[in-house]
């Protein structure tokens, strides 16, 4: 049986050098509108009898990039093919994993219904939000993580006196793998939300005064995670020398102004998403191309994959 890459309008550029990797190339789709903005769907090539990976993280715009998405897979399955996989490097969605607050929809668990709908049998995810969303999926999930990746890239960014940060709970995990790997001790920033843009910090656990921190998440949305953090950091005696490793730079609203006005040595992160545009942040981008090309090309034959998995 013949893989296939197919993506959507998301992440090309990812899509095409996971193709690279794999030598071969993106197949051809059509993605338009109607006049009154419904979305049109076709493949530009024959997927019949084919092992199809469609590479679309769900990252802003998420809404149009998950129709495109299950839009897709319904044109691929219609089509006929063997074997549909959905590989979403970054998963939008994911923080909705329960009701915060009550009469709420969990829009994590909805949109895995939405993709075992549209046909997909399996789904590659990395660095979800919260790993508990395994559980939402009836199909196999392949949980990867780009710790490894990023941590191999953080690493001469590392000092005697660097310290792993988690600027909030949810990343105490993350912060444990990123302890391991770059051999620093832990510090928490205990952070309470208190909106989808403000963030506020209570404490901090750990010591950090004369410490340079390495902040890590599993992704910069507004920034107002990351700039409370290292705010209070600052405050508590760290040094004006800060590095941010995540795995998904979504930078949306005032994310670039709010993380430029902090000492920043350099940020880290993947190209899960569509890499930052021009901006004066010392933003490293690194791919996840050649894992998730080594991924696909076992899943296709049926080799572990567990080198990437994730163990959160
Ligand atoms: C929250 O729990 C996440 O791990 C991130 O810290 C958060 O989503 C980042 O969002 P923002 O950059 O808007 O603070």
């Amino acid at each position: 049986m013949e893989s296939i890459i197919v993506a959507g309008s998301a992440n090309p550029s990812l899509a095409e050098g996971v193709a690279e990797r794999l030598a071969t190339r993106v197949s051809r789709v059509i993605l338009d509108r109607f006049p009154d903005s419904e979305l049109h769907a076709e493949l530009g090539e024959s997927v019949r009898g084919c092992d199809v990976y469609l590479i679309q993280p769900t990252g802003p715009p998420v809404d149009s990039h998950l129709m495109e998405l299950i839009f897709l897979a319904d044109a691929c399955r219609r089509a006929g093919a063997e074997r549909l996989t959905a590989v979403v490097p970054y998963y939008g969605y994911a923080r909705q994993d329960r009701r915060a607050k009550g009469r709420e929809a969990v829009g994590g668990r909805l949109t895995a219904d939405m993709l075992s709908l549209a046909g997909f049998e399996r789904i590659v995810a990395i660095d979800l939000h919260t790993v508990a969303l395994e559980g939402f999926f009836s199909i196999p999930l392949e949980h990867l993580s780009a710790v490894s990746v990023l941590a191999n890239a953080a690493e001469e960014l590392v000092t005697a006196n660097s310290v792993i940060v988690a600027p909030d709970l949810g990343a105490v995990k993350l912060a444990e793998r990123y302890s391991e790997l770059l051999h620093r001790p832990i510090a928490i920033v205990h952070k309470a939300r208190l909106s989808g843009a403000e963030v506020e910090v209570r404490g901090i656990v750990g010591n950090v005064a004369g410490c340079a921190p390495i902040i890590v998440d599993d992704m910069i949305s507004t920034g107002g995670t990351i700039k409370a953090a290292a705010e209070a950091l600052i405050g508590a005696g760290c040094l004006p020398e800060i590095t941010v490793v995540a795995s998904h730079a979504l930078l949306v609203g005032s994310a670039i102004t709010s993380l430029s006005a902090l000492p920043l040595k350099r940020i880290v992160v993947s190209d899960s998403l569509p890499p930052p545009k021009r901006n004066r942040l010392p933003v490293q981008v690194v791919s996840l191309a050649p894992m998730l090309a080594d991924t696909i090309a076992r899943l296709h034959v049926g080799e572990s994959i567990t080198a990437f998995v994730s163990h959160r």
